[in-house]
């Protein structure tokens, strides 16, 4: 079998979640699809979860620290500084931070920042957010689709692209479709800085997860 190389082990493990999240994508979207429902895909993380107090599986709440998703970095709250400016998008989870947990990486809870200094070029709402943030925008990383993981960013249309049907995000216009299959845009979720941390200062502001319910 073909190896792929990796150029930093952050790239490892989120691509390495990306494959077992599409592996395990077309069972759980059967099941949903069979139920008639279309949100709310689940995604197992490290099989820890009895032993951890139930507030691990909430999603993100005011207060929340956000913390690296590569395992390797998990646990250290991000700062704006760790955030490049015109980079590609870094995949986060909300961290509690006053009792010390991370929250478990189910659908609501995979998350992806970036960092911009072209406030002029957004749109007003996404302007406004990021001017809060010293220029930090947070999306929900769940592609609107079939749920896949939104880990790919293109140069060319200055876009998130989902791996796996190509749909295109438009980070500094809300996260509205550039292109592709996606039906709706991708929720994103307010933030403010303390003290160099990004701080989650309220709810998504579109239901995260997969269809076309709402616009
Ligand atoms: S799952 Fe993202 S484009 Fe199809």
């Amino acid at each position: 079998m073909k190896h792929r190389r990796y150029a930093t082990e952050e790239e490892k493990e989120q691509d390495g979640s990306r494959r077992r999240f599409v592996q395990g994508a077309g069972i759980i979207i059967a099941a949903v699809a069979s139920k008639g429902v279309s949100a709310g895909i689940e995604i197992p993380d490290d099989g820890a979860e009895e032993e951890q107090p139930e507030e691990v599986s909430f999603p993100p709440q005011v207060g929340d620290r956000l913390t690296p998703f590569a395992r390797s970095k998990r646990g250290k709250p991000i700062r704006v500084e760790d955030v490049p400016v015109a980079s590609k998008q870094i995949l986060a989870l909300p961290l509690d931070k006053k009792e010390g947990h991370i929250r478990h990486a189910r659908t609501y809870n995979q998350l992806m920042i970036q960092r911009f200094e072209d406030l002029d070029n957004m749109d007003e709402s996404t302007a406004e957010r990021a001017a809060a943030a010293e220029g930090i925008v947070v999306y929900s990383a769940i592609c609107t689709h079939y749920g896949c993981i939104v880990i790919s960013w293109d140069k060319k249309q200055q876009g998130y692209m989902c791996p796996c049907h190509q749909s295109v995000f438009n980070p500094r216009n809300s996260g509205d479709i550039v292109s592709g299959p996606a039906p709706r845009r991708l929720p994103s979720l307010p933030v403010v800085i303390e003290s160099g941390e990004i701080v989650v200062a309220g709810d998504f502001d579109t239901p995260v997860g997969i269809g076309s319910h709402v616009r």
